[in-house]
């Protein structure tokens, strides 16, 4: 991509862009103490629990916890990445960035893709045309009509028809003066042998228009109007396309994505459309490839959870099982939503209607519980077959950067396979982890490099644990004296939770400089969380707060321990439960023991 953008940059848009006025492009604010209040636009709430805080410049929603300074607000509200909501509020704020900078070759690259862009544009409106109004594209309107699809829908995706001719697009471009090599560039012609002219790509294919995230046009899949073979081509990959970083209907399903939290991935170009007539619009298809990496870091901008659903046969089985993969090491939730064999989605909706279609989708199962299932059947009841299938759970099992979900999952497989629970954990355990999640070391340290972590699901209220750990963390930013405090006793002693424990590790480190932490709110030092975290100690810091720090602290602290007893409490419930099942008393007594201690404590 571009170049880094420089820090006083970034500082000056900072100072010139007001967080209120750019909240207020998107809803409604009102004013309502030190801040302003609406409705958040990051999940879906009758009463405003959304606020920005003008001088602060953050904003912080008490509802799903998310929050941070200007820059964030637009990452999550646009799908940006850092560097480009520095650039979209830079345009805002008219701070020109860096056009000077840019190297001669840095230049010449991005002209490239304009001009590629531009190029992919003109094809996009050939192709349409032609689909609509050509005599030669009647079949394609025939096929499309008879699918179930009419102009309007030919409209909404721009769908295009490449006429049978060898160089309807070569010409077309030629006349409109492109330089040929753009489209070759684009893999949309191809040099012919010998002295013959540049050929078309696409021929007497129904052509689906590929959309990047913005809206522009970057790539074609085009369909044969019959059985022939092969049933797709694509375009090839080019300097503005890469399939494994493009979603096809991204661009109109994101603001959906966002409403529900959810998205719902498909196999095929066809069933994209065919649930976006349904009326299920947050539906994205990958072009053709295995949903990889950089597809599930895209669409986690949008939505939490994802709806895998692909077409009902070994294959699309394959692919589901390879996407709950790599959905999980994200740490993004997937069900699986089934239909009858042989079926996909476009089908199932044509036959049953968009009622049946939504009933099937309430019906989801996690992905990972399916996963387990037909695995463990799969290899068949042998102790080699079902030692197999146990290792390959748990192989993904490991990769969960969620504990507690891993937690989760390791205990029903215990349930399904009988085996020890213990033993399960243990060997799962063995493998190196990519997101350790364990408390960290007090000592300030250079910041973490943060890990891909699943959005915690939101609890409606914050436990007593939860509140007593966000005041705790409001002193600290206020009284030098509690962090020396906090420093003092360990912060592992007063933080349960591991979120919150990195923000008072970093208010620690920053000696709990206001302006310092704002700072920490741009970039990518905290993750997503713990910068909500952050926004909501920031803007609680303006409220009165009248009781006695030390009084506050000691029932902090007091409320911590309790909330840690309590989780060990649930799990010595458990563990006893099961060294019940397997008629270890004497294990069952040590645990007893230790529970009856920890109720005396609390
Ligand atoms: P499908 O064969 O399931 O096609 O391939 P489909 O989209 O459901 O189309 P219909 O309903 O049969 O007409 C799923 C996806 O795999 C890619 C395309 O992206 C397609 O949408 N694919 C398939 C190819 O890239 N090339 C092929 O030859 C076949
Ligand atoms: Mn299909």
């Amino acid at each position: 991509m571009q170049g880094r953008i420089p820090e006083d940059k970034i500082q000056e848009i900072r100072d010139r862009v007001d967080i209120v006025d750019v909240v207020s492009s998107y809803l409604t604010l009102k004013r309502s103490g030190a801040n302003h209040q609406g409705l958040c636009p990051f999940h879906n709430e009758k009463t405003p629990s959304f606020n920005v805080n003008a001088p602060r410049q953050i904003f912080h929603c008490f509802g799903c916890g998310v929050g941070g300074n200007v820059f964030g607000f637009l990452m999550r509200m646009e799908g940006l990445s850092f560097p480009e909501a520095v650039r979209r509020l830079g345009e805002r704020a008219g701070v020109e960035i860096e056009t000077e900078e840019l190297s001669a070759a840095e230049m010449a690259r991005r002209e490239e893709r304009e001009r590629l862009y531009r190029v992919s544009e003109v094809a996009c409106a050939f192709y349409h045309q032609v689909l609509l109004d050509a005599p030669e594209a009647a079949p394609a309107r025939r096929y499309l009509r008879e699918r179930g699809y009419s102009g309007e829908a030919a409209r909404a995706f721009r769908l295009g028809f490449a006429p049978p001719q060898w160089e309807a697009l070569a010409r077309h471009l030629e006349q409109k003066g492109f330089d040929p090599e753009l489209a070759r560039t684009l893999g949309l012609i191809r040099p012919g042998k010998q002295d013959r002219g540049d050929y078309d790509l696409f021929r007497n294919r129904l052509l689906f228009p590929i959309l990047d995230s913005r809206g522009k046009v970057v790539a074609f899949g085009g369909r044969v109007l019959d059985d022939s073979l092969p049933k797709y081509i694509n375009s090839s990959e080019s300097p503005i396309y890469h399939k494994g970083r493009t979603l096809y209907g991204l661009y109109q399903a994101k603001e959906a994505m966002r409403q529900t939290g959810e998205v719902i991935v498909v196999e095929g170009y066809f069933d994209q459309l065919a649930l976006h007539r349904a009326g299920v619009i947050n539906t994205l298809a990958t072009c053709g490839t295995a949903l990889t990496e950089d597809h599930a870091r895209l669409l986690k901008r949008y939505a939490k959870r994802a709806q895998l659903l692909f077409d009902q046969d070994p294959a699309g089985q394959k692919a589901t099982f390879r996407a709950l993969e790599v959905l999980a090491a994200e740490g993004v939730p997937a069900t699986v939503v089934a239909l009858d064999a042989g079926e996909d989605p476009d089908s199932f909706v044509q036959r049953h209607g968009a009622e049946a279609f939504g009933e099937r989708l309430r019906q989801a199962r996690p992905a990972i519980e399916v996963f387990m299932d037909v695995t463990l059947g799969e290899q068949g009841s042998s102790i080699d077959g079902q030692a197999r299938a146990v290792e390959e759970i748990l192989g993904l099992l490991q990769r969960l950067p969620n504990e507690i979900e891993r937690d989760l999952y390791l205990k029903s497989l215990a349930k399904k396979t009988g085996l020890q629970e213990d033993l399960l954990r243990s060997k799962a355990s063995r493998v190196e982890r990519p997101a350790p999640a364990a408390p960290r070391p007090v000592a300030p340290r250079p910041a973490p490099v943060p890990a891909p972590r699943p959005p915690r699901p939101r609890r409606d209220e914050p436990t007593q644990g939860e509140k007593a750990q966000q005041w705790l963390l409001v002193m600290m930013l206020r009284d030098g004296k509690v962090r020396q405090r906090v420093a003092a006793e360990g912060l592992d002693q007063l933080f349960c939770d591991a979120e919150y424990l990195a923000v008072a590790e970093r208010i620690l480190q920053l000696q709990g400089d206001a302006e310092a932490l704002q700072q920490a709110l741009i970039g990518e030092d905290l993750h997503d969380e713990q910068k909500g975290i952050l926004s909501g100690i920031l803007i609680k810091d303006g409220e009165a707060f009248a009781e006695d720090t030390e009084g506050i602290f000691e029932g902090c602290h007091r409320a911590t321990e309790r909330d840690r007893l309590q989780r060990r409490l649930k799990q010595l419930r458990e563990l006893m439960r099961q060294a019940e099942q397997a008629g270890e008393l004497e294990q069952c007594t040590a645990f007893l023991r230790e529970l009856s201690e920890i109720k005396k404590r609390l």
